[in-house]
């Protein structure tokens, strides 16, 4: 197994990159770190690289870094992945901050960027647009969300959190209580990515930006069941979702096995379960718009 610790960057192929770019930095408030022709590494104003957009056909995720255990020898993931029959390499120059990576694609498709050590960019001072502390999870919809969050535990070390009935399911590989989702639907996609505000104060900042800049939310405020974080979502220029969230659970004991209390919680302690669609959507706040389901999966009969 090898040890993920934290995601580190998604990629992103875009045919508009000067669209997409010109959003992530005016809107969203990343710095493009690097800006070529093709390619542009943009990070948090923190100084950690966040996404990479990529000149491409369709807009589509293709790939997501994840920093592993400091300590373990990318070799060792190879000799990993090859006894489990996967196909890995070793990759350099990844962007400006990760020299060197192992590389492998998981069932999906996706390619993965498994990092151990990085460099981060110079931290802007100013604050501009939203500046979302960091990328925080993503969602993808899957065949077979089983068999996924399977793959990530066994070869990767991610734990289940929760699972919402047997279609949508939600990992950790660090206090957050969630870093991936995988949710069953009959097409393989990114559903949406997520940054992480620092608190409620933020959130109003995110609200106002995207008011400002005419970019409807399309869900939320909310405050989620499962994971219990406040939202909000709304669609990038390449039609990608995009949340952000605060307040989300956290595991800081694995060996406790639950969640630090929060008075929302409606379990005490707040453990790993299965949640049925109701109460693991919402706590409080009003249903998605449909601009936001349109891309969701429909549920499964029961
Ligand atoms: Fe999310």
């Amino acid at each position: 197994m090898v040890p993920v610790q934290r995601i580190g960057h998604a990629t992103y192929a875009t045919p508009d990159l000067a669209r997409q770019v010109a959003y992530y930095t005016e809107i969203i408030g990343f710095t493009a770190a690097e800006r070529g022709r093709d390619r542009a590494v943009l990070t948090t104003r923190l100084g950690h690289e966040v996404l990479v957009l990529e000149a491409g056909a369709a807009a589509q995720c293709t790939r997501v870094s994840f920093q592993i255990a400091p300590d373990f020898d990318l070799n060792r993931a190879i000799a990993h992945f090859s006894k489990q029959g996967v196909r890995s390499e070793r990759r350099t120059g990844i962007t400006p901050g990760i020299a060197d990576a192992v590389v492998f694609a998981d069932p999906k498709g996706t390619e993965i960027e498994l990092f151990s050590a990085f460099d981060e960019a110079a931290p802007r001072g100013t604050i501009h647009g939203i500046a979302p502390m960091k990328l925080g999870h993503q969602a993808f919809i899957v065949p077979d969300a089983k068999s996924m969050t399977d793959f990530y535990c066994d070869n990767l070390g991610f734990r289940v959190s929760d699972w919402m009935e047997d279609f949508f399911s939600f990992l950790r590989c660090g206090t957050d209580h969630h870093t991936v989702n995988f949710r069953t639907g009959a097409k393989t996609f990114m559903h949406h990515i997520a940054f992480e505000l620092q608190d409620w104060a933020h959130m109003h900042t995110a609200c106002e930006t995207l008011g400002i800049h005419k970019v409807p939310i399309l869900w939320g405020p909310l405050r989620h069941g499962i994971g219990h974080n406040i939202a909000i979502y709304h669609r990038d220029p390449d039609d990608h979702i995009v949340e952000f969230y605060t307040e989300m659970d956290q595991m800081k004991n694995e060996a406790l096995g639950y969640f630090d209390p929060r008075p929302w919680h409606e379990d005490r302690p707040q453990r790993p379960k299965v949640w049925d669609r109701h109460s693991g959507a919402i706590v409080w706040g009003t249903p998605p718009a449909p601009d936001y389901l349109r891309s969701r999966p429909a549920m499964p009969a029961r």
